[in-house]
């Protein structure tokens, strides 16, 4: 379980995105969890794969994308109710779910305990604290929305899995303290959250990453559709130097912001295409940003920028009189299905 904050309002979205750091220094790592993993270190596994959808999804996305350069075996996201044939009891599998009821995972967890592999889940209750309590299990504070909790899954995740994969932990409070300092000057090293924000209230952004500002990217999207009710996209850089800049013909480009997202130390290829497209861009009209984050580590980089876009959805939430917290249609198609049994 974690030590909350005390002065973090469940019930206001600014209010959890404002204690984004602390989440990070909030989790009480159980050390029967963190023991199971060395055993697993110890004895050797097949590979590693995350289970989760949405908002729980995207902490595996981090974790992956910041161990795979460590990791000698393969590490696989599953967003989907099945797994592929190569997760076999060889396997670990760590499950997350924040409400610990959603389809997909359950089901594909299910596959996972039929096949017998090696089980994790990180819940705050429902059916998988009920299922599974019997393998290794990280309960975390339930009354958060799973996008808010993100903080806090992640810095129960990331140190089980630096354990599997043997790599060096990630020092959460220092973390923590970076991420506060970044944000007290928001507006010097990067926009105001705000005036950002007010650039979206015309055009639909297009946040692109690349290397490991990849996971960024999708996040950024994600909160902008979940927080601020309004559409956004994600895309990546190499690909979308492949496909996506043929996209924006006929003055459809008036309708979109590109917002690249580096973090400094890009290879010479990827620097050479964010230049190249960004040129192309603003030969169209395009008026494309490019947000630089700020730190010394990936981990550092990938959560300045995050806790800052997190912010900016809140402020485009607010400009456009949206409650940043409800998200009525997730919730209204998740009644539909279950009534569908
Ligand atoms: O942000 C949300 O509410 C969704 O994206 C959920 O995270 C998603 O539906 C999965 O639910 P859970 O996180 O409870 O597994």
């Amino acid at each position: 379980m974690s030590k909350f904050p005390v002065t973090m309002k469940l019930d206001d979205m600014r209010s959890l995105v404002s204690h984004f750091p602390d989440m990070l220094r909030s989790i009480d790592l159980d050390h029967n969890i963190i023991d199971e993993c060395k055993g697993y270190h110890e004895r050797g596994y097949g590979g590693l794969c995350f289970l989760g959808m949405g908002g729980s999804s995207i902490v595996g996305l981090y974790v992956s994308e910041l161990l795979r350069r460590d990791s000698l075996l393969p590490i696989s996201i599953i967003k989907d109710y099945t797994l592929p044939r190569f997760v076999t009891k060889d396997w670990i599998v760590i499950a997350v779910s924040y409400s610990g009821n959603t389809a997909e995972t359950l089901s594909a967890l299910k596959e996972a305990d039929e096949r017998g592999s090696k089980i994790i889940t990180i819940t705050s209750g429902g059916q998988i604290q009920e299922t599974y309590s019997h393998y290794p299990q990280l309960l975390i504070r339930k009354g958060l929305q799973p996008r808010a909790a993100f903080p806090l899954l992640l810095s129960g995740i990331l140190p089980i899995t630096e354990t599997i994969i043997g790599a060096e932990y990630t020092k959460m409070d220092k973390l923590a303290e970076s991420l506060v300092a970044a944000s007290k000057k928001w507006g010097e090293w990067i926009h105001r959250p705000d005036s950002l924000a007010c650039k979206f209230l015309k055009r639909i952004p297009l946040f692109i990453g690349a290397e490991y500002m990849k996971p960024v990217a999708y996040r950024a999207k994600t909160q902008v559709n979940e927080n601020a009710k309004t559409i956004a996209f994600g895309s990546e850089i190499p690909e979308a130097a492949h496909n996506e800049i043929e996209g924006f013909q006929e003055n459809q480009q008036a309708a979109f912001i590109p917002v690249f997202l580096k973090h400094g130390d890009e290879s010479k290829q990827i620097q050479q295409k964010q230049d190249v497209m960004q040129s192309l861009y603003e030969e169209i009209g395009m008026n494309p940003v490019s947000l630089r984050a700020l730190g010394k580590s990936p981990i550092e980089k990938m959560l300045t920028l995050t806790h800052y876009l997190d912010m900016v959805s809140v402020e485009l939430a607010e400009m456009r009189g949206v409650d940043a917290l409800a998200v009525n249609r997730i919730t209204e198609l998740k009644k539909r299905l279950a009534k569908r049994g």
